[in-house]
């Protein structure tokens, strides 16, 4: 479509195709607009699959990033640097945050929060399954079993696929890390059978691993009132409940973290994506007493908190706390709701804030991605959409993204889907 040839031929000739990727190549992107190499622009309802979440260059980002790109790159984490401890400070903060259901900040709890910074979501996950193994041994003879949901997703590691509750992931890639199994989300009575009589798969169980909304198996969310009976059952066993807060997490669906809503406290929180606004970071956060099991040897990450990572990271977050985006997503994010909601064949729009997933009566969703694309070629803009499956679409806009860009999608999806 609209992408310079010898750029289409070098990625087909070097790059391996772990990707089946539009003919689309995005030069710059500014706010919630998406420029390609022909000059068509696109209103970006992706967020690079939900990471730019203060839209594109936004200048805070671009002043942090500036400034420690002329001083420091790389250190190793031997040493002390600047902007580490504030970003994990910062985080903690956001952690502690009590909200409502629908994710209004209502106060604080005196918890602290210690992170370990990694550079993705999957080494995030897999920071969680070693503190998940290292509490089993210290506190539940051994135990190292991590049961996790059917349609989940944490990761494309070994270990996070092993996680991962989607068969269709784990063909060819065997043998996984042992000590996983799944169960259907929204199934108290089976996490607990899973807990109390764990499957050869597991053994005695030392942690629960669950997505408050699963992100890329179609938008599920998982009941608030499901979240608070495994944070019970959890509790009661002394097991570890570790949340993965890599799509959901940073203010995506209007709270700081999702958990939030449903008033519980996890003991381990796995961010990334959003947490620098889209520059690669992620880290494995833990209750104080959950973090204080690692020490010295126990973990390690060459590049993970690196002085611009980290730099991104503090001015990130402080940006989304200075601007109140947490109220502008659940104002926003209802408004997207409730357009899309009113489309031809929509079955059912679910999600939270401006994380949403559009259910359609039928196939559309593949075709509605390429036209959403290839009308930047003589309309305002084109829109950057996302597809699970035939009948899915994912929206996940920059945090920032406006009631006039929610209008500007909806009339384009309703002409499309006429
Ligand atoms: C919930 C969740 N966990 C983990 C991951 C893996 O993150 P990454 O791709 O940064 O390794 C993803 C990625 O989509 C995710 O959605």
């Amino acid at each position: 479509m609209f992408a310079n040839e010898e750029i289409l031929a070098l990625d087909e000739q070097y790059v391996i195709h772990t990707y089946g990727r539009y003919g689309v190549e995005f030069v710059k992107g500014l706010g919630v607009v998406l420029t390609d190499a022909a000059g068509h622009e696109y209103l970006d309802f992706l967020a690079g699959i939900g990471c730019t979440c203060l839209g594109h260059a936004h200048p805070a980002l671009v002043a942090a990033l500036t400034d420690q790109v002329s001083k420091l790159w790389q250190i190793s984490n031997y040493y002390h640097e600047e902007n580490r401890g504030e970003f994990a400070r910062l985080l903690s903060e956001l952690l502690s945050t009590t909200t409502d259901e629908s994710g209004h900040i209502i106060g604080s709890t005196s918890d602290g929060w210690k992170t370990f910074f990694s550079n993705s979501g999957a080494e995030a996950n897999e920071g969680a399954f070693k503190l998940a193994r290292r509490w089993g041994e210290k506190h539940l003879d051994g135990a190292s079993g991590i049961v996790t949901a059917r349609k989940s997703f944490h990761g494309r590691t070994l270990a996070t696929l092993a996680a991962t509750g989607q068969d269709v992931f784990h063909k060819s890639f065997g043998p996984l890390p042992v000590g996983f199994d799944s169960v259907e989300l929204n199934d108290i009575d089976a996490l607990i059978e899973a807990l109390d009589h764990p499957s050869d798969k597991t053994g005695p169980v030392c942690a629960v691993m669950l997505e408050c909304i699963q992100g890329e198996g179609g938008v599920w969310p998982a009941e608030l009132e499901y979240l608070r009976a495994v944070r019970q059952a959890c509790n009661e066993r002394g097991i570890l409940l570790m949340v993965d807060e890599v799509q959901t997490g940073v203010f995506r669906t209007g709270a700081p973290f999702a958990f939030q809503r449903a008033s519980i406290v996890p003991d381990v929180v796995t961010v990334a994506k959003g947490v620098a606004g889209g520059f690669p970071t992620g880290g494995v956060a833990a209750r104080t007493e959950v973090a204080d099991l690692l020490v010295p040897g126990d973990h390690g990450s060459t590049f993970g908190g690196n002085p611009l990572a980290v730099a991104a990271g503090r001015a990130c977050l402080q940006t989304l706390l200075d601007e109140e985006v947490g109220e502008h997503v659940i104002t926003t994010g209802e408004y997207l709701a409730k357009q899309l909601s009113a489309l031809p064949h929509v079955l059912e729009v679910r999600g939270a804030g401006l994380m949403r997933g559009v259910q359609f009566d039928v196939p559309v969703a593949n075709e509605l991605v390429e036209q959403g694309l290839k009308r930047a070629d003589g309309k305002r803009h084109g829109f950057v959409l996302n597809h699970i499956g035939d009948s899915i679409l994912r929206f996940l806009p920059p945090l920032i993204v406006e009631r006039e860009h929610v209008d500007e999608l909806c009339d384009a999806l309703q002409d499309m889907l006429q």
